[in-house]
């Protein structure tokens, strides 16, 4: 399979999807695969999903689009859901680096200072405010000058965070739970320390739930599991299960400085986009799905650790909820290449991290059947490597 009219920037694997149902993806030839990726942590309620499909056909019928120059009760119903009872706001948009450059532009104008405090192996995306905030300089290559003021530290390292700090810093900028980077979830004890230092030195405290949020981590935000209220929260991928939209969350006290004409979006929360949003706001924010994703994520870990004990090339097996990473010591490129041919779809992370993302809706049952070709993938692998 050869792109001829396709820039080369992605490195595309040669299977094309042409159907999905549940938690399945069915190829050209009908071949039949068990997705651990929700499209990079997008389809959290997988693949056709009725309530959502009729929501979306409905809207496509009545009106997709109006610019942000009118009303649109949609987007309040949304918001609402989103908000909860938190005392916040949203824009729209429609991906996750948009939302981050939202947040980038919102902290600027709010504190009037310039450095924001990211970290070394975090990503946001890949325009350039959201490029400049991702601590990896493989993103940065080739582009020339980032935009300037961000400082990259050590994730987890309280003594790194506080030298960073200067009389110019306006906000801590995170993921809770590196994803991109490895899989790597922010230890408890550090985050308290980093709300603790945002409050007494007035920082800002953003979250990138993009990854994280939506579910994911067994509750709507990773920052809920996590017991922390961040100033600013962004989210994109789960919020339309595969219709692009994204979205900033940012306290009401910050609402002054995106007054009319601070910043917009042409597409930025049309009818059609939020049409989904709504509908999957409504089926992930339920105690029994979330409280499914925790059981299972926990159910995960256990099933993973026992299984793999005897795999001296696993290194570690973290993760919450249904974000889970397996760290290999080495030689991942074998075990891709095995699942693949096991009809699992699987991520990669960081240099040598197993990414699992499965959607939230998955049963127990295929979960167990997807764990089990990594246990033997991996147990093969190690046998292979001690004859
Ligand atoms: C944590 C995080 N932030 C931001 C982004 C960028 O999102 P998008 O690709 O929708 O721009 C990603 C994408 O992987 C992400 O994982």
């Amino acid at each position: 399979m050869k792109n001829n009219y396709l820039l080369p920037n992605y490195n595309k694997m040669p299977i094309e999807f042409v159907n999905g149902e549940d938690v399945y993806l069915y190829d050209t030839d009908g071949e039949k695969y068990l997705d651990f990726t929700s499209g990079i942590g997008v389809a959290n309620l997988g693949y056709s999903q009725p309530d959502l499909v009729s929501a979306l056909k409905n809207q496509a019928e009545l009106l997709w689009h109006t610019p942000n120059l009118y009303q649109n009760s949609l987007q309040e119903k949304v918001a609402e859901k989103l908000i909860g009872n938190r005392d916040m706001l949203a824009f729209f948009c429609n991906s996750g680096t948009e939302a981050n450059e939202a947040a980038i532009k919102l902290i600027r104008k709010h504190t009037g200072k310039n450095q924001i405090i990211a970290f070394e192996d975090s990503f946001h995306g890949r325009t350039f405010g959201s490029m400049s905030a991702t601590g990896q300089s493989a993103i940065h290559d080739g582009f020339g000058s980032i935009v300037e003021g961000f400082v990259h530290v050590p994730f987890n390292d309280s003594q790194a965070l506080k030298t960073a700090i200067s009389e110019d810093t306006a906000a801590v900028f995170l993921e809770l739970i590196q994803g991109e980077g490895g899989v790597i979830p922010a230890d408890e004890a550090w985050l308290a320390e980093v709300v603790q230092l945002c409050h007494s030195h007035g920082l800002l405290l953003v979250v990138d739930e993009v990854q994280t949020g939506m579910g994911r981590t067994g509750n709507l935000y990773a920052s809920d599991t996590y017991n922390i209220q961040p100033d600013i929260v962004t989210l994109a991928k789960g919020l339309g299960n595969g219709i692009p939209v994204g979205a900033m969350l940012a306290k009401s006290s910050l609402a002054a400085s995106f007054g009319p004409g601070t910043h917009g979006s042409t597409f930025g929360g049309n009818r059609l986009a939020l049409s989904a949003a709504d509908k999957v706001v409504a089926l992930i924010d339920t105690p029994e799905l979330l409280g499914n994703v925790e059981e299972l994520g926990k159910f995960s870990l256990n099933y993973l650790r026992e299984g793999l004990k005897n795999c001296p090339n696993v290194v570690s097996i973290r993760g919450k909820g249904l974000m889970i990473g397996i760290e290999l010591t080495e030689g991942i490129e074998p075990v891709l290449a095995s699942l693949i041919a096991e009809k699992l779809l699987v991520l990669r992370a960081g240099q040598s991290v197993i990414r699992l993302l499965p959607p939230l809706v998955i049963s127990k049952e295929d979960l167990k059947i997807g764990l089990e070709k990594i246990i033997d993938t991996l147990t093969k692998v190690r046998e292979a490597d001690e004859k």
